[in-house]
């Protein structure tokens, strides 16, 4: 067969999120018990030519357009600026993006633009430094908010912000949050949290929803529906009355996969770091790429990737089930998926 990453639903894919390593230098509460987590042992990770040997066939071969890499926090990977370059030299160039926790970016920053980068979602869930610390087991705000700044910098907008909430109690903080964002230039989003963390802690009764978000940032700001079309993102997103960016109207997202799920949307697939395809972010099976690359006679190498990959996406569930009674969450934690 050929052609495109179609689903049974006609769904098609053209989005491809790369975790690149599933290790992280924070240990978000959410995330990560603080000890971290038994990482994948270097040869079990492809490497960077493994790496772009993939992503040109999902990008010559399979319709794929815009490639997000993540990780694991993605920048811990000193090669990324060569996968980047190399991605960004196909043929039929594909957006390139990374969500970062955004420590080291103003380090890195200039090489990944000139790499190709286009466009950066950074992780940041509060402005208040003990909370910061509280929350990522790191007292780190300060290098998270010089890589926002540096992003900025050269050039990329909107630069988008991340913000999960791990309780109730952090509802209060994030006016300011956004506060910080609008003054700042960046899009902020804030993120219902998904039964994704290594611990299994996560409970439903417990997570903070998108209808309180809401009501709470407008307890300070007008919020106005936003009329753009919101297509295959995520996020939903307003208009902050009163507030303007370079781009126009100021804007907030809220990304609520639970309360109001958009699989019907999606338009994404996933490669693990150590090579396996998942349709979707709850999906309860996988195909491994990594033993195609490693054991195929070369010239059966890109042919075998695309089929693998076609037959992967024809298996894509409808939706997750996290709302479901029977609901069992990935054995792979965030961290290992990719977000
Ligand atoms: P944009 O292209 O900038 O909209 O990026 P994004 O929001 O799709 O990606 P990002 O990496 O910034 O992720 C933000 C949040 O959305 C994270 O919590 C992700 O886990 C979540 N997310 C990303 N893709 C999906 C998805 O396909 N399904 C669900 N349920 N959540 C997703
Ligand atoms: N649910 C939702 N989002 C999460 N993230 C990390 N863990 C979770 C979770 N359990 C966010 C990160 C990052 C993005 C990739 O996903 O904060 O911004
Ligand atoms: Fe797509 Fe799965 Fe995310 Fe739903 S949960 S939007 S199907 S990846």
């Amino acid at each position: 067969t050929q052609g495109p990453l179609r689903d049974t639903f006609g769904r098609v894919a053209k989005d491809l999120r790369v975790s690149v390593t599933d290790r992280c230098n924070l240990r978000c509460t959410y995330c990560m018990p603080a000890e971290g987590l038994d990482w994948m042992p270097n040869d079990a990770v492809l490497s960077a030519d493994e790496l772009i040997r993939v992503l040109t066939v999902a990008v010559r071969d399979l319709g794929i357009e815009r490639i997000r890499f993540t990780g694991g926090e993605p920048l811990l990977r000193r090669d990324l600026e060569q996968v980047i370059g190399a991605v960004a030299a196909l043929p039929r160039r594909p957006e390139i993006a990374i969500t970062t926790n955004g420590l080291g970016l103003t380090r890195r920053i200039d090489g990944l633009v000139a790499a190709g980068l286009s466009r950066i979602n950074i992780s940041l869930d509060t402005v208040d430094r003990e909370r910061f610390a509280q929350i990522t087991r790191r007292d780190r705000l300060d290098d998270v908010l010089a890589g926002l700044a540096a992003a900025k910098r050269a050039g990329l907008d909107p630069v988008k912000v991340n913000a999960v909430l791990p309780d109730r109690a952090d509802l209060d903080a994030i006016p300011d949050l956004l506060a910080y964002c609008l003054e700042q230039g960046y899009e902020l989003r804030i993120i219902e949290q998904m039964p994704l963390d290594a611990d299994h802690a996560w409970q439903r009764a417990r997570m903070v929803t998108a209808d309180e978000i809401l009501a709470t940032l407008r307890t300070r700001f007008d919020l106005l529906p936003d009329p753009a079309p919101r297509g295959s993102a995520p996020a939903a997103t307003w208009i902050v009355d009163g507030h303007r960016t370079s781009r126009g109207p100021a804007k907030v997202g809220v990304i609520a996969s639970v309360t109001r799920p958009f699989c019907g949307d999606c338009d994404r697939t996933r490669l693990t770091a150590d090579g396996s395809l998942r349709n979707c972010l709850f999906a309860s099976s996988e195909t491994d790429l990594r033993a195609v690359l490693r054991t195929l006679p070369d010239d059966e190498v890109d042919a075998a990737i695309a089929a693998l990959w076609r037959t992967d996406m024809w298996q894509k569930a409808p939706g997750h089930e996290v709302n479901a009674a029977g609901f069992v969450q990935p054995t792979r934690p965030m961290s290992a998926i990719g977000g």
